[in-house]
């Protein structure tokens, strides 16, 4: 994909000159009504719900529009540079694919996971592979391309089947190993609580467990292909509740990047970075996990401080290119894109990831354009005004 982020604008602007109306929503309502409306309802209220009645949700997005960004004049920002460096790579641009563990589900085809990945090689924008996928992570790997992807980790209680997931992402050719810290039990949902909905429970996007050595020599062999054993196995092993002594053995398990994930403060940055971790993951789940929280945007410029220096990679309620920007100018060195890329492979598979993707770039290149910020280093606290 061309570095000139902004110039899908023209694409669709000639398009027009041709009759030719874009084919996915360009704003972000519309995406995700249209989207929601596709999709089947037990996936629908997965991706759409969060915890408690939606509060910290919705705060994650609303928290956005207390910043405002200082147009800048007479900079001539005619050339924008969006690429960072993160783990020794250079990336084009700061956006990736946060880890959603039902993206399989959510394309028509059933396989969300390889569309994801082939949305990543046509961008160069990461994917974070969740643990929880339709397809194993060997083949979502192989559909990469020359796009890095990361392997997110939801680390069982065996700390055998943890290894044996992590050394299959080192194999497969994964760049990084992101540990989810606030999920290892399930928040509170009402959305599917309220349809008794949780879509592994019915033996769904569990194909890194049952194609896994160590997790198939835990069952019994008559129940190998019984869907139903491995999901109850699943259920048992799933979760477990680390603390600050599990660390040193989460980095040993890898000479990857490890990346923790769901760290919003202070003091927890500084001991996940005394304990040896290559970044933090700034995030509150996009509310899905604990109601009541704090707007992760809110957490972000605390965890900056604290990180020292260390990459701190952001999500949780970006929903456009402006609040791609804010989140860089708070500080984040890379923002996660959560479920608008969701709902783009709702509506158009590999297509619409595309679509979401190029429109949040074009959309946060534009803005550094028109306001006169040329590259990333440029955006920095003082480009932002408080609004509260
Ligand atoms: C349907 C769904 C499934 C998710 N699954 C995972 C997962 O498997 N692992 C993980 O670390 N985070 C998971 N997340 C959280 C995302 O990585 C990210 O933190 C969140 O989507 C950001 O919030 P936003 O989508 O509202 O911007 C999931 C999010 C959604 C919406």
């Amino acid at each position: 994909m061309s570095a000139t982020f902004g110039s899908y604008q023209d694409e669709i602007y000639f398009d027009g000159l041709r009759g030719i109306v874009p084919r996915f929503p360009i704003g972000y309502d519309e995406l995700e009504a249209k989207a929601q409306a596709a999709l089947p309802a037990s996936v629908r209220s997965y991706v759409a719900g969060g915890a408690g009645d939606e509060r910290t949700q919705r705060a994650n997005v609303s928290a956005f529009e207390r910043w405002g960004l200082y147009p800048r004049m007479f900079v001539g920002a005619a050339q924008r540079d969006l690429s960072v460096e993160l783990f020794g790579m250079r990336l084009a641009s700061p956006l990736f694919m946060a880890p959603i563990g039902v993206i399989g589900l959510c394309s028509q085809d059933g396989h969300g996971d390889l569309a994801t990945a082939r949305a990543a090689a046509r961008t160069g924008v990461p994917m974070i592979a969740s643990t929880l996928t339709v397809d194993p992570m060997e083949d979502v790997a192989a559909e990469l391309g020359d796009t890095a992807g990361f392997f997110q980790l939801y680390t069982p209680t065996d700390r055998a089947l943890a290894e044996s997931l992590v050394h299959r992402a080192e194999a497969a050719g994964f760049k990084g190993i992101v540990v989810t810290l606030d999920t290892w039990v399930t928040g509170w949902r009402p959305r599917d609580l309220s349809t008794g909905n949780f879509p592994q429970l019915r033996g769904h996007c569990l194909a890194n467990y049952t194609s896994d050595p160590v997790f198939r020599s835990q069952l019994d062999p008559a129940a190998l292909n019984d869907p139903r054993a491995a999901a109850g196995h699943w259920a048992r092993i799933f979760g477990n509740p680390l603390t600050w002594d599990d660390l040193p053995w989460l980095r040993s398990l890898t000479s990857l990047p490890l990346i923790v994930k769901g760290i919003c403060h202070s003091e927890d940055v500084r001991r996940a970075k005394d304990g040896g971790v290559d970044a933090i993951y700034c995030s509150n789940h996009g509310g899905r996990q604990a109601n009541g929280g704090l707007p992760a945007l809110d957490a972000l410029p605390g965890v900056v401080e604290a990180a020292d220096g260390l990459p701190v990679l952001f999500d949780s309620g970006i929903r456009s290119g402006a609040d791609v920007i804010k989140a860089l100018a708070l500080g984040a060195t890379a923002v996660g894109i959560g479920r608008p890329y969701a709902y783009g492979l709702a509506l158009g598979g590999t297509d619409g990831i595309v679509h979401v993707l190029r429109s949040l770039l074009a959309e946060a290149d534009l803005i550094m354009a028109v306001d006169g910020y040329p590259t990333l280093a440029h955006l920095t606290p003082d480009a932002l005004r408080s609004l509260a």
